[in-house]
């Protein structure tokens, strides 16, 4: 190769390398753009959880989806609109609660597993079991009866799990406008 020829490649390799360059400045210069424009985007439109770095989100969803404490609060709204359910000759509603109680019970469990063995023994391979029998039988006395026993198996739940204060009784007020006409 001549010096000239040398020189004269040298100056393409190079005005390529400088095209090359300009071109990824571009691009990144877009991107940073696009990121400008999305950062100056009000932070209340980003909710809280995408605001979280990405291996701390679900961890943040398990906090939120809290522990048995939720759960039973839901299985003490259903247990009692069950009972009127029952009360009132509303069996489909009675059952609709009874499911949805037995529903709710399940899922509590998957997030608190240590509770899943006197869950069963106690309640739902048992009273639960023969609640919802009295219910798709319709019969009010064996209903009453089977309160009964529902509600000494969720007291005898909360003594075996060191809540012995939690102590379930029979629903005195009902929690939902339902009616039966
Ligand atoms: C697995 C056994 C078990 C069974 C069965 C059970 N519970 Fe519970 N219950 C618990 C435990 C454990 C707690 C405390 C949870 C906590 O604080 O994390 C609790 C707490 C409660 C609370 C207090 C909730 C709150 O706001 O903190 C109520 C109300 C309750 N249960 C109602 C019932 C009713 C009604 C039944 C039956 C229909 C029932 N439970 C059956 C274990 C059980």
């Amino acid at each position: 190769m001549t010096r000239v020829a040398r020189r004269t490649r040298s100056y393409f390799v190079i005005a390529g390398a400088a095209t090359l360059l300009g071109l990824g400045a571009t691009a990144g210069w877009e991107v940073a753009r696009a990121q400008h424009v999305h950062s100056h985007a009000p932070a209340a439109e980003k909710g809280w959880l995408v605001r979280l770095a990405p291996d701390a989100r679900t961890p943040a969803i398990e906090r939120q989806l809290r522990g048995f404490e939720t759960t039973m609060a839901e299985v003490a709204y259903r247990y009692t609109e069950m009972y009127w359910g029952g009360v009132d000759g509303n069996w489909g509603y009675a059952e609709h609660m009874a499911h949805e109680m037995g529903n709710a019970m399940t899922l509590g469990l998957e997030r608190r597993p240590q509770y899943r063995k006197n869950a069963d023994a106690l309640f739902l391979k048992g009273p639960y079991v023969q609640v919802m029998d009295a219910i798709k039988a319709k019969d009010p006395d064996l209903f009453k009866q089977r309160i009964e026993t529902m509600r000494a198996a969720c007291t005898a739940c909360h003594a075996a799990e060191a809540h012995p204060y939690i102590k379930i009784g029979v629903p005195t007020v009902r929690r939902n406008p339902v009616v039966n006409d």
